[in-house]
């Protein structure tokens, strides 16, 4: 099998909609300072994007997590895998992602988030594919909305591959 990455959304296009997503947090913001925390390692592309563009004062952080097992599903919890280092309660927090996919590890992660007591706690992904929706969350800075398709590029990869490209491709297996 061979592997093919056809462009679903352009570096141009990505860049157009990051400006307007970061104007809406700006506004949003209103010139507080900002604890950027990006969720390892798909989000980091489009949290460096979105940072760049933030003119409030910006803190950059860092999370890595995963799910139990199914069998845990139901227990809520999440394993932490790398926490932040610093705490945010009283700080605004703006948690950055690549795709929301079924939701629910993130839905896990924002509740743990809001146990430590942030000022305002918002969530921006550069996708969101609805249609696997397990978990609803409440996301408030959606990139592009796109079909339940495998894409890879800006942060997303496939067995580690393809993070780096500056544009996301949908990937396809062909026959050799
Ligand atoms: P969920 O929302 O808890 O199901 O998990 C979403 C995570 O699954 C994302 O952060 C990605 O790491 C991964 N993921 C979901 N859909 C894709 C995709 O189309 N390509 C690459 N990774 C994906
Ligand atoms: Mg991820």
């Amino acid at each position: 099998m061979k592997e093919r990455v056809e462009v679903m959304i352009s570096k141009q296009e990505i860049d157009k909609r990051l400006d307007e997503m970061a104007a809406q947090i700006n506004a949003d913001f209103q010139g507080e300072p900002v604890e950027v925390v990006c969720v390892l390692k798909g989000g980091v592309v489009t949290m460096v994007e979105v940072a760049k563009r933030l003119k409030m004062p910006v803190t950059m952080n860092f999370m890595d997590v995963s799910s139990y097992g199914d069998s845990t599903e139901s227990s809520g919890h999440i394993k932490i895998l790398r926490d932040l280092d610093v705490d945010i309660t009283g700080k605004n927090v703006l948690l950055v992602e690549d795709i929301i996919d079924s939701g629910r590890t993130l839905g896990k992660l924002r509740k743990l988030l809001l146990q430590r007591a942030p000022k305002n706690f918002k969530i921006c992904t550069l996708l969101d594919k609805p249609d696997r929706r397990v978990t609803e969350v409440p996301v408030e800075y959606i990139g592009f909305t796109i079909p339940d398709a495998f894409v890879v590029g800006y942060g997303l990869d496939y067995a580690q591959k393809y993070r780096n490209l500056d544009f996301v491709g949908e990937l396809f297996f062909d026959e050799d």
